[in-house]
């Protein structure tokens, strides 16, 4: 167990997304700080073997977060087994390519089903029960997407900035409970879904140098982030060592947005 993140040990969290990419990395780490965790996803055979993997000690549960009534049976179900949810990491997230002029509409609904309307159902179904409670964190990925257009990811970018101010206002309804709600945004981070994304260019040197012909901003740190390192970012606004941060979108991204 690390004690590096303040107040986490022993507190029952939530961590969506769980079975790959950075909610995997977020799921180790708070299992690392200690926390008692239940993890989500629609994989359920990967979250089986990532429970596997952390010893057996987590609760899992495949599930769909579009559907409204199965999260709020999986949240009341974690504070049966578990506790008072005192943490929450959402970090479900999808992404679908098309320029504006060709994205479906399928596509375009998928992504905001999945990004937005998911977000909206589990931080409600947790965010509900912490306000009687008056504590609470809770911490939903956004993206730099969400900030920086990016050419045939219309359909992202929007669904990403519509969960940041969601959860910006959140964070302001919140507040009076002493419940904080902050994002973080990652840059390019190396998960399934980014190996997707460098599936559909020809050069994917063009990540981490940029691309003048499709404005695509480079990386100054020169490299995709690892999983961990958003992981680590989400424990800390997680923590108390973050008890007067709320409101905030952590921009995690090696500088590629240009401090902007
Ligand atoms: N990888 C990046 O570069 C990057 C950058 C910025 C933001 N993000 C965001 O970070 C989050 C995680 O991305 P990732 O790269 O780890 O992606 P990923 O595809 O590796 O993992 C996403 C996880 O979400 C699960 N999932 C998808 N739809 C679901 C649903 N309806 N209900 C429950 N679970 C569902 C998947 O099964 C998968 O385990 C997403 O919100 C993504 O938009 C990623």
């Amino acid at each position: 167990m690390t004690d590096g993140f303040k107040g986490l040990a022993g507190t029952v969290g939530i961590v969506t997304g769980a079975a790959k990419g950075i909610g995997e990395g977020v799921a180790r780490t708070l299992h690392a700080a200690g926390m008692k965790l239940a993890l989500a996803d629609v994989d359920g055979e990967g979250l089986k073997a990532l429970a596997a993997d952390l010893g057996g000690d987590v609760l899992v549960a495949q599930l769909d977060v579009t559907d409204g009534k199965a999260v709020e049976a999986f949240v009341a179900e974690t504070e049966k087994s578990l506790g008072p949810v005192d943490r929450l990491a959402h970090i479900v997230g999808i992404q679908r390519f098309g320029k504006v002029a060709d994205l479906s509409e399928a596509d375009f609904d998928a992504m905001f089903a999945v990004n937005v309307k998911g977000a909206f159902l589990v931080v409600q179904a947790v965010g509900k029960r912490m306000i009687p409670r008056k504590r609470g964190a809770i911490v939903a990925i956004a993206s730099t997407a969400a900030r920086t257009p990016r050419i045939g990811q219309g359909g992202y970018c929007a669904s990403k900035a519509a969960v940041a101010q969601l959860m910006c206002v959140a964070g302001m309804e919140l507040a009076p409970y002493d419940i904080r709600v902050n994002c973080v945004s990652p840059g390019v981070t190396d998960t399934g879904m980014v190996q997707r994304l460098m599936a559909t260019m020809p050069n994917t040197d063009v990540v981490t140098r940029g691309d003048l012909d499709t404005f695509r901003v480079g990386v100054p740190l020169g490299r995709v982030a690892r999983s961990v390192e958003i992981a680590d970012v989400v424990a800390f606004l997680l923590s108390d060592h973050a008890s007067y941060l709320t409101m905030q979108d952590v921009v995690v991204d090696g500088g590629a947005a240009l401090g902007a």
